[in-house]
């Protein structure tokens, strides 16, 4: 399609005719330009002429640089950041010490080594192991979080097969993602996601997510009768993927659940992964999500605030299951990319000296309470509110339902924008949440300034 330049007035469901807004200047927001901003215009339509338009779905910022748990454009704009990148930047953005430490590989040049072997590859998975579980001995670096999730599908495959031919299916949940790559969505439990593959795969098998919202039974019984009813004989089951909480809500498992299905894992030598490409790295108020439930999987898939920036992800697991493929057979070109793993390190370093898992616990009370008075406030409008350690969601429903309206967590995160709060679109299913994720290091004061912007925006969208 050719450039249109004086045409595109939307940016996928945003507007890019500047409006002009009120000031805003708080110590922790600035909005002092029209929105979006008249001289970013021209950019987000160069994109639109040259990109396809899936990419054009998140509110048109001209991002310029992020610091802590705030985004600037250079336009004089500040936004207090509660997208975290889709939930990268645990150790806030432009981390002066992971700076420092990508740019001391960049100063020597070392940009890209294949697998042939560096010194921070040995730094980063001693690191990796040394915050894991005991029993979760190996690292396998990669790059994406999709990279991660079909690697460790295959790495239970793999495994399943050694005790059976016929031992290969994969059974996940209603409602996941796992990134947007084919074994990733065979996997995903969202089906407008994978229409496209035009037909399942009678190997790979979801079954309802225990929210307690839309799937109101949250014991395991329902785990083991949903197979059953698909006619999946437990036997055949080479592992279970689960995100360790379902990005959409974000909904947890009941702690007992998951114990249940540990054992269930164990009964049917089945092997146990958790997606925790989102919930990793402090995000919940734990190193690691599955912590909240008193088990430990034999695979975790990583990637996102894994470097709080650069793209990077792991499968970190037992070391049977990793060492399951000879030297050579399971790699990728850019496994360990060095700068990438320089942001590794200094991120997890961040974390550890910094604190950040505790200040996530320590900050859930502020989410949970910002979250319950938006819910209190417009309960008619609100299908649930969730919020553990620094994630949080709100599901915007059509008055006094549970089905989700889009366009109305839409309208409100563009009403968050012009006033200075930056949200990442709308997820889930229907697309109906406004999910809450800012970097771990946010101030207090940044938390309870948001939630007044929340309600501001949810009474003009709304009316009040
Ligand atoms: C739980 C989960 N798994 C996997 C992925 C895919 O990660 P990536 O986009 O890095 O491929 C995502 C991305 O949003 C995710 O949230």
């Amino acid at each position: 399609m050719k450039s249109d330049p004086g045409g595109a007035v939307s940016y996928g469901r945003y507007s890019l005719e500047p409006r002009e807004v009120p000031r805003v200047e708080t110590r922790l927001r600035r909005i002092v330009t029209p929105l979006p901003v008249p001289e970013s215009v021209e950019t987000f339509r160069r994109l639109q002429a040259a990109e396809p338009r899936s990419m054009h779905c998140q509110p048109p910022v001209l991002w310029d640089h992020g610091e802590g748990a705030t985004v600037c454009d250079r336009f004089g704009n500040r936004w207090i950041d509660w997208s975290s990148c889709v939930l990268v930047a645990n150790a806030g953005h432009g981390h002066p010490r992971i700076v420092e430490r990508i740019r001391r590989l960049l100063d020597r040049g070392q940009l890209a080594t294949y697998i042939f072997a560096h010194e921070e590859r040995a730094e980063l998975v001693e690191k990796l192991v040394a915050i894991s579980p005991p029993g979760l001995e190996r690292v396998f670096l990669l790059t994406t979080g999709s990279e991660a999730v079909e690697c460790a599908i295959k790495l239970m495959r793999t495994w399943g097969r050694r005790l059976h031919p016929d031992k290969r299916t994969i059974v996940s949940f209603q409602g996941g993602f796992h990134g947007r790559t084919l074994g990733a969505q065979l996997a995903g439990g969202i089906p407008v996601l994978k229409e496209w593959i035009g037909g399942g795969d009678p190997t790979f098998v979801q079954v309802p997510f225990p929210d307690g919202y839309l799937q109101q039974d949250t014991s395991f019984d329902v785990f083991e009768r949903s197979l059953s009813e698909q006619g999946v004989d437990p036997a055949t089951v080479a592992g279970v993927l689960s995100e360790t909480y379902l990005g959409i809500g974000p909904d947890f498992l009941p702690a007992a659940y998951a114990q249940d299905l540990r054992r269930w894992c164990d009964r049917w030598e089945a092997l146990l992964t958790f997606d925790e490409v989102q919930a990793g790295f402090g995000r919940t108020g734990k190193m690691f999500a599955f912590e909240h439930y008193g088990v430990v999987p034999d695979l975790v898939a990583c990637g996102k605030g894994i470097s709080s920036s650069l793209p990077l992800a792991a499968v970190i697991g037992r070391r049977e299951i990793l060492d399951l493929y000879p030297p050579g057979a399971m790699t990728s070109t850019h496994s360990a990319s060095p700068l990438c793993v320089a942001a590794g390190i200094a991120s997890v370093e961040v974390m550890l000296e910094e604190d950040l898992v505790a200040r996530s616990a320590a900050l859930e009370a502020d989410l949970a309470a910002g979250c319950r008075r938006i819910e209190e406030r417009f309960r008619e409008r609100v299908g649930c509110t969730r919020a553990r350690g620094l994630v949080g969601g709100i599901r915007v429903v059509r008055r006094g339902s549970l089905e989700p309206d889009p366009d109305a967590a839409f309208a409100i995160v563009e009403a968050c924008f012009r006033r200075g709060l930056l949200f990442f679109s709308p997820v889930g299913l229907g697309g109906g949440c406004l999910k809450i994720a800012p970097p771990l290091v946010i101030e207090r004061d940044a938390i309870r300034e948001g939630f007044d912007v929340l309600e501001e925006s949810f009474l003009e969208v709304q009316g009040g």
